[in-house]
């Protein structure tokens, strides 16, 4: 597996792949690889000859106060972990070489509306950062596909909006997420929970499954609930962000009950802020 760090040597490696043919996907993650990082790998492998893989915890998409500068960074294992799956290229690179005038001065994606609801309302400026760091990294690899994970609901939406409204000739395919054998979505906080947060932490998915089989059943006090989410949710240890149920197609919220719905939290364990979600009838 190639490690590199220069956009210049990046773009050497994918020019000679491309001149021979080869189809290329990509997945971009902020590193501390877990199970459910290498299942985007190895779907990323099906699509394609060539897989490349980039890790940069962009500070572009944290916001003041933010865990940044204790995001777990485990260069060593991830590179490892990736050589096993058989990934072709790592690429890692500095911020230096990503807003080389700085974040300040860097050109920005916005992708409007979905990204100011939800967690762009809990984090201001976040999505700004994730469209802007995607669609740089989505330039600079080139790739055919990319692939992201469907825990991000919201991400994943915000991604496929923008590829479509700039134009970006590149396929996005989300992943379904990956669960600890408790059902705790994987996440990289997850490393951040206390071993008592951690035993609480899979009631998300529980409160979550509770609401999609009461939607599944044809219940549509979407209402009520979504109060009963809250309440449930404060009785096992959680402050929650936001419990809601949204039209999974654009997550407005359902008025004629039309399509698939999808359940979406964010809630705190102590500092530490999960989300996950679940798609209804
Ligand atoms: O989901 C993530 O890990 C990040 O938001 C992403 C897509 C790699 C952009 O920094």
């Amino acid at each position: 597996m190639l490690l590199l760090n220069e956009l210049e040597a990046l773009r050497t490696s994918i020019v000679g792949w491309r001149q021979s043919g080869e189809k290329i996907a990509f997945v971009p993650t902020m590193g501390n690889l877990h199970a459910g990082h290498l299942e985007l790998v190895a779907e990323a492998q099906q699509h394609a000859d060539r897989t490349v893989v980039s890790i940069f915890v962009n500070p572009m998409q944290f916001g003041e106060g933010e865990d940044f500068d204790a995001y777990p960074r485990t260069l060593d294992e991830d590179r490892l972990k990736l050589e096993g799956m058989g990934a072709d290229l790592l690429f890692t690179p500095t911020a230096e070489t990503i807003y080389p005038a700085g974040a300040g001065q860097q050109t920005r994606v916005e992708v409007p509306n979905i990204s100011e609801i939800l967690c762009g309302a809990s984090r201001p400026g976040h999505f700004v950062g994730v469209a802007t760091i995607v669609c740089k990294l989505l330039n600079m690899v080139q790739p055919d596909i990319a692939v992201f994970g469907e825990k991000d609901f919201q991400q994943l939406m915000v991604i496929r909006r923008m590829v479509t409204d700039l134009a970006i000739p590149i396929e996005i395919i989300g992943k379904a997420t990956i669960r600890e054998a408790d059902g705790l979505a994987m996440s990289s906080r997850n490393g951040y929970l206390t071993a008592a947060e951690r035993r609480q932490a899979p009631n998300l998915y529980k409160i979550l499954q509770a609401t999609a089989s009461a939607i599944n059943s044809g219940d549509k006090d979407y209402a009520g609930l979504e109060a009963e989410a809250l309440k449930a949710l404060k009785t096992v240890g959680f402050c929650p962000d936001y419990y809601v149920i949204r039209r999974a197609e654009d997550l407005s919220i359902p008025d004629n009950n039309e399509g698939p719905m999808v359940v979406l939290a964010a809630a705190y364990l102590g500092t530490t802020r999960l989300i996950d979600n679940l798609i209804a009838a």
